[in-house]
């Protein structure tokens, strides 16, 4: 290696160190589309670790979608969306984003990460104090590690922390910016407490829902339609590679709002479009959330399921009762060893590990999803509960 290369990747480079400390990173190939079942080197895995909570991504109707459209609109937007790349299909799907979220307008991005990037440039300046839960993604970190303004963190949903924060600051521009159903954890923000705290100290109030929507709500809106926010959070933020079971993003806010992203959202005006023929699809899939009531349930009866089982089982469960489940672990080590053991009887379930969460906090992220049938967690949980007992854990 260049000396130069090896200097400009320092640490990074000590990949030796990750392995030993359960750090280091692998991908796997996997050979089939998207489901509850997938194959891996021929064959077939129970999978526990994708957000295609709904099963939309390997969907007949929706694939007839795709093709329909790439043949009308062919399979590239050919531009950024203020060239010549906002395409007929973009502007159907936000004049439907924004009916289906209660928005006056909404806006498409490639994806949820260039859409919370879009907020560094788009809102926040050097007088802004930009407040987060400590567990936020890292793409709400990143937006405002990126812009002018200053990060400042939370304790997890600590309601008295967030207040005393805005306290101290609350002579700046504040901005709220919150996960909805948290990523790794699956529980939800303290919405309604802390859009009361917006209002009290004029700040404002942005939530990326990004593993609401889709699951929760009864129309299938999200975090806020569950909690009947919609006048209370000024921006929305959602992504089509969760529950839409595609990938692309959007926001749902204010005219007002959604024209500063057009104006000076960096990830907006500097990347390709997203897919025209994907814009058509997801368009479809909205009908397809609102109309999937059943799928919600079932979800919500299989969640009910696993915590039953694996209470019984001795498990340790924790607080979220929605479709993802973490189980801590501790050491990444630890997490790995757990995964791979489930990985030897056909069962994937990633081992989440820092930075992705804090320290000692490892974990085994369980996704369910309505693709599972009672069969498959009951098959999981004994499983897991298994090779736990053999570990002494
Ligand atoms: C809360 C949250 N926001 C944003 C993103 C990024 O979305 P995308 O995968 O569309 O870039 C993710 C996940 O990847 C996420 O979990």
């Amino acid at each position: 290696m260049r000396k130069s290369l090896r200097t400009a990747m320092g640490k990074n480079n000590d990949f030796e160190n990750l392995k030993k400390e359960g750090l280091f990173r692998e991908r796997r190939t996997i050979n089939s589309a998207q489901g509850a079942k997938i194959s891996i080197d021929g064959e077939k895995f129970l999978n526990f670790s994708s957000n295609d909570y709904l099963g939309f991504a390997n969907n007949e109707k929706l694939k007839r979608c795709m093709i329909e459209a790439i043949h009308e609109y062919g399979i590239g937007a050919g531009s950024s969306q203020l060239i010549t790349g906002h395409i007929e299909p973009h502007e159907i799907l936000e004049k439907k984003l924004s009916d289906f979220f209660n928005r006056h307008a909404s806006l498409v991005f490639s994806s949820g990460y260039h859409a919370n990037l879009a907020i560094a440039s788009a809102l926040i300046n050097k007088n802004t104090i930009i407040l987060q839960d400590k567990l936020s993604h890292a793409s709400l970190v990143d937006a405002a590690l990126l812009s002018k303004g200053k990060l400042v963190r939370y304790q997890h949903c600590d309601l008295s922390h967030l207040k005393s924060l805005l306290e101290k600051y609350k002579n700046n521009d504040l901005i709220i910016m919150t996960d909805g159903v948290f990523s790794m954890d699956g529980d939800c923000a303290p919405l309604l407490e802390i859009s009361k705290l917006c209002n009290k100290y004029h700040a404002l109030l942005i939530v990326d829902d990004a593993h609401g929507i889709g699951v929760l709500g009864g129309k299938g809106a999200g975090l806020i339609e569950e909690l009947n926010l919609e006048k209370e959070v000024d921006l929305l933020i959602g992504t089509f590679g969760k529950s839409f079971g595609a990938a692309g993003a959007f926001i749902a806010g204010s005219e007002t709002l959604i024209e500063a992203f057009i104006q000076k959202a960096r990830t907006y005006i500097y990347t390709t479009a997203l897919l025209p023929a994907l814009a058509a699809t997801i368009t479809h899939t909205l009908d397809m959330i609102e109309r999937s009531k059943n799928l919600r349930l079932h979800i919500r009866e299989l969640v009910a399921d696993y915590k039953k089982l694996s209470k019984k089982a001795g498990m340790c469960v924790g607080g979220s009762d929605n479709h993802i489940q973490p189980l801590i672990i501790g050491g990444a080590n630890e997490a790995m060893q757990i995964s791979k053991a489930l990985y030897k009887k056909n069962i994937l379930v990633s081992a989440i590990r820092p930075p992705t969460v804090p320290k000692n906090t490892s974990r085994l992220r369980i996704s369910i999803t309505a693709a599972h049938t009672k069969n498959d967690i009951s098959l999981l949980v004994k499983t897991l509960s298994k090779i736990l007992n053999e570990r002494g854990q």
